[in-house]
């Protein structure tokens, strides 16, 4: 005989090779919370329903509530014998408690519970991981008011394009991570809807009220039909994806981080505390937290990458190809959920080296456009502005020096129009000041950005 919770049609035992490729409890435990707390309100729902004694109902509740203290304590033994996180939750009540344990699973099904779980944990993910963002946001906005007259150069193609400021640099990170936070709140809404009673497939016998199951258990709502329930992991998938998004973001700080703390940049110094040294060279400094960062986006979009490819083939309804979707997604809540939590942590402490970057705004024309505009607003077509400063750059270029260090009559070869005015707005702060509305880089507008955002937090 097979002395298993579903041994009851089977001759011989499980193969013990097959037991040890069958477990899941060895990642699935983690789910111990979201079990118990379904488990508890699937008894109070029998017992409202009257399929359940109120007693066993109680019992129940309160040897899932012994259980779960045993396992935050550490005295909680997993079985892989069990399998997975949900009959050694159910197995062990019935020790506890008996026939009372027996009664828990009716009109229920591990397909209905594991889907289940699965939405409160990444339901309670997604509430921590919105937090730590909006912390890492609070760190980007003091950051960016300590550095919203900080010129540096922007680039585009990497290459010197025009001055902005540090903060509104920064400012362009909280983008991403408040669009990153709203596709996860986005994600929320969907998956937040009650699986059970969807059963194994297709519903249960027992006059179950699945509406106020979920009320206990904080969902919106219940889902719609059973077949789609148990088979459904889309949830996860967009859980993944705006995950991978959120990587893909740090990853490209960290690029820039990267490349803004060598000697050739000279932007930032990282605190030491987040860098490395090396065995050998004794001078070395090494950006490892951001490198790491860029390193483990490469798991987390393969991570999502697994479950697009573990759902492709399969058929409705539940299949157990199913179990395969907790590595992936439990890897990707670590990984991500320390990436923010290192990124919060550091950029209070990026230190910025004010001067170099001033310097390296100033060294690669970038106020270039800005004599252009001058030239426009003199009355010539931007087409002409655009060449007649194209020759100015190229002469100063082969002088060695910037625009605005050309005299008055070596400008005026390049347009007549010029004049001494010009030399205000060819300077980096002309240049900054000049863009000066909504969303542009001009510190009156940084400053006016953050308040904004902070007026938007407090809110
Ligand atoms: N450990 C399983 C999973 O993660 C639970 C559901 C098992 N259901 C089943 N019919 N074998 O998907």
């Amino acid at each position: 005989g097979n002395a298993k919770l579903w041994g009851g049609r089977f001759a011989e035992s499980t193969s013990a090779l097959v037991e040890k490729f069958s477990e899941s409890v060895s990642f699935d435990s983690r789910l111990y919370r979201q079990d118990i707390r379904g488990s508890q309100a699937h008894a109070r729902m029998l017992a409202k329903v009257g399929v359940l004694g109120t007693e066993d109902a109680e019992r129940i509740v309160a040897g899932l509530d012994a259980i779960l203290e045993r396992i935050e304590s550490g005295q909680f033994e997993w079985s892989e014998k069990l399998e997975d996180v949900h009959m050694n939750i159910e197995a062990r009540l019935t020790e506890d408690i008996g026939d009372a344990g027996k009664r828990l699973h009716t009109g229920r099904s591990r397909n209905d519970q594991v889907a289940t779980d699965l939405r409160l944990y990444v339901r309670d993910v997604i509430d921590d991981l919105a937090e730590l963002i909006g912390r890492l946001e609070g760190a980007l906005l003091d950051l960016a008011e300590r550095e919203a007259d900080t010129v540096m150069p922007g680039f585009t193609h990497l290459q010197i394009a025009q001055p902005v400021t540090f903060g509104h640099h920064m400012l362009a990170w909280r983008e991403q991570i408040l669009r990153d936070r709203s596709r996860l709140l986005d994600c929320r809404k969907r998956l937040n809807l009650l699986p059970l009673g969807s059963a194994a497939l297709a519903g249960t016998v027992y006059p179950i009220d699945r509406h106020y199951t979920a009320g206990l258990l904080g969902f919106d709502g219940v889902t719609e039909n059973s077949l789609d329930t148990v088979s459904d992991r889309d949830f996860a998938i967009e859980f993944c994806a705006a995950a991978g998004l959120i990587l893909v973001h740090l990853s490209r700080w960290s690029e820039e981080l990267i490349l803004w703390s060598t000697p050739m940049f000279g932007f930032v110094d990282l605190p030491d505390r987040f860098c490395t040294g090396s065995s050998i060279m004794p001078q070395k400094k090494n950006p490892d937290v951001p490198e790491l960062v860029r390193g483990k986006t490469g798991r987390v979009i393969g991570n999502l990458q697994a479950l697009l490819v573990l759902m492709k083939g399969q058929p409705l309804a539940y299949n157990r190809d199913n179990q395969e979707d907790k590595p992936p997604l439990f890897d990707t809540v670590d990984t991500v959920s320390m990436c923010l939590q290192v990124y919060a942590e550091m950029v209070p402490h990026i230190a910025v080296k004010r001067d170099n970057c001033r310097a390296a705004a100033a060294k690669g024309f970038s106020t270039a456009t800005d004599l252009a505009d001058y030239l426009v607003k003199k009355g010539l077509p931007f087409r002409d502005a655009h060449h007649a400063v194209g020759s100015a750059v190229g002469y100063a270029a082969q002088k060695g020096c910037d625009l605005s260090e050309l005299s008055l009559e070596e400008l005026r070869q390049f347009s007549p129009l010029v004049e001494k005015d010009v030399y205000e707005r060819i300077t980096l702060e002309g240049s900054l000041n000049a863009r000066n509305h909504y969303g542009a880089t001009a510190p009156a507008q940084v400053r006016a950005a953050i308040a904004r955002a902070r007026a938007a937090r407090g809110a």
